[in-house]
């Protein structure tokens, strides 16, 4: 078998590895923050991730994972290195490439010690041509060895979603292997045969520059099928008896749409769509095509929490002096993931706006914490956070949210208003009981005769 390192234990590194190594694969992880080093290596994990921890505690235990702060070391102890280090965006939305060029060049001086021919394996996100362009010049410069010969390579894309980033290794619908040569897509083939076993996936092999691109589209895809969704929704909204989450419902029958992201709401947020799309429109101008399409797909995204706002304000007149319970503050439920979450820009525009802001999530109140400090105030329960509110919106859907009576809103509410963001909650049962406004919900029909 194979041993194997990574490069950056991010969301995508630290999980890939747990999961090699819990199917009996040797495996360094490589990780230059000593202080999350460390972490991870006394098992607590720098992030939520559903069954992280506990498998994280086993291949640690049974020394199938070491973690390392030396990339050199990382290398030399292992036949396959991933690059999994992050790649956020430049101010003008562009993709920063200082991690994957100094990872290039640490792994690049490593393999100039080594005999045997490292396989490389970009796993990070990268606009195409930053494979051919940047990776392997650098670590040709920095090794004095050839790639395809003295050095292999491969562009191996990642599709993980977090809160099922564990499951989705183990279980992922294909994989794309973009090969230097033949030579350097064989052994990724054969790794994961053996990681997969009866359940191998489709492999798709390419070259780089289409494996590069395939993983934005990807992410494009998705991103543009729920922003069409959600301008469906905000039609329906201005038409009376019109309910998104039924359209959704009839043509994700459709086996040529499906019935996945078509799930109407206050838009996308997380680590990767919004920057995703940031860069490949980036990517696509700097190649002299506007991407219109997936421009409107970005704007439809940023426009789509106004929604929020001015449900408030038509209930409300404004804002200002009323309290706001806000249930749900990670950019989807089952981690604690905030990085561009939609409920930060509404608290945000609550704010300015004079509105006193109560926030509750399962998970992610330590990490909004850290950023809005005391301007707003934490409960430690939804009906904590709904106590004397004026107006509750529900930004996250939460199971512990579905399972809120229309009661539990009329008794502590002051006045029981409810803003569902995320159509979680039944329209005919709640709208008897309380003043019920939905993503996607006209206002109801006048009963016919
Ligand atoms: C996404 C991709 O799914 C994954 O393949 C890629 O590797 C990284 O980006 P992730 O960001 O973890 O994963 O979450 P995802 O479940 O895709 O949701 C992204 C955003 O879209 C969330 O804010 C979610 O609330 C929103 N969404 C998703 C909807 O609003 N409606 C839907 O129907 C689906």
């Amino acid at each position: 078998m194979y041993k194997l390192s990574f490069i950056g234990l991010g969301p995508v590194g630290l999980c890939t590895a747990v999961c090699f190594a819990k199917k009996g694969f040797t495996v360094i992880g490589s990780e230059m923050d000593e202080a999350k080093a460390r972490q991870i290596r006394s098992v607590k994990p720098p992030f939520y991730e559903p069954n992280l921890k506990e498998l994280l505690h086993e291949v640690i235990k049974n020394g199938n994972l070491k973690i390392v702060t030396s990339n050199e070391a990382a290398v030399m102890k292992s036949d396959i290195t991933f690059i999994t280090v992050g790649t956020p965006s430049n101010r003008d939305g562009s993709i920063n490439l200082q991690h994957v060029t100094r990872a290039s060049e640490e792994i690049g001086r490593a393999l100039r010690k080594k005999k045997a021919a490292q396989l490389i394996a970009v796993k990070s996100t990268v606009t195409s041509g930053t494979t051919l362009d940047i990776v392997i010049p650098t670590l040709e410069k920095n090794s004095g060895k050839k790639c395809g010969n003295g050095f292999l390579l491969c562009v191996n894309p990642e599709f993980l979603s977090e809160g099922n980033a564990i499951n989705g290794t183990f279980n992922p619908d294909y994989i794309v292997i973009g090969g230097y040569n033949e030579k350097s897509a064989k052994p990724l083939e054969t790794l994961y045969k053996d990681f997969h076993g009866e359940n191998l996936p489709p492999i798709v092999k390419t070259n780089i520059p289409t494996a590069e691109l395939i993983k934005y589209v990807n992410n494009t895809f998705l991103a543009t099928k729920v922003s069409l969704i959600n301008t469906i929704a905000n039609i329906c909204e201005k038409t009376p008896g019109a309910d998104v989450t039924k359209v959704a419902e009839a043509i994700g029958k459709d086996h040529r749409i499906n019935p996945y992201f078509l799930n109407a709401g206050l838009g996308w947020g997380g680590s990767c769509f919004p920057k995703d799309l940031k860069a490949f429109i980036a990517y696509s101008k700097k190649l002299g095509y506007n991407p219109t399409l997936i421009q409107a797909a970005y704007k439809t995204n940023q426009d789509q929490v106004k929604f929020a706002i001015q449900k408030v304000k038509d209930e409300l007149k404004t804002p200002k002096r009323k309290r706001i319970a806000i249930l749900g503050l990670a950019f989807k439920p089952n981690t604690d993931d905030i990085r561009e979450a939609r409920s930060l820009k509404i608290v945000s525009q609550l704010l300015k706006q004079g509105a006193a802001v109560t926030a509750y999530d399962p998970m992610a109140i330590s990490n909004v914490k850290k950023i809005l400090k005391k301007r707003i105030r934490y409960a430690s329960s939804a009906v904590e956070c709904l106590k004397n509110a004026d107006c509750a919106i529900l930004v996250t859907e939460w199971d512990e949210f579905k399972k809120l009576k229309p009661e539990e809103f009329t008794e502590n509410m002051r006045r029981p208003i409810l803003v569902d963001g995320r159509r979680i909650y039944d329209p005919e049962k709640f709208s008897k009981k309380l003043r019920y406004i939905a993503v996607g919900l006209g206002e109801p029909l006048k009963p016919q005769p």
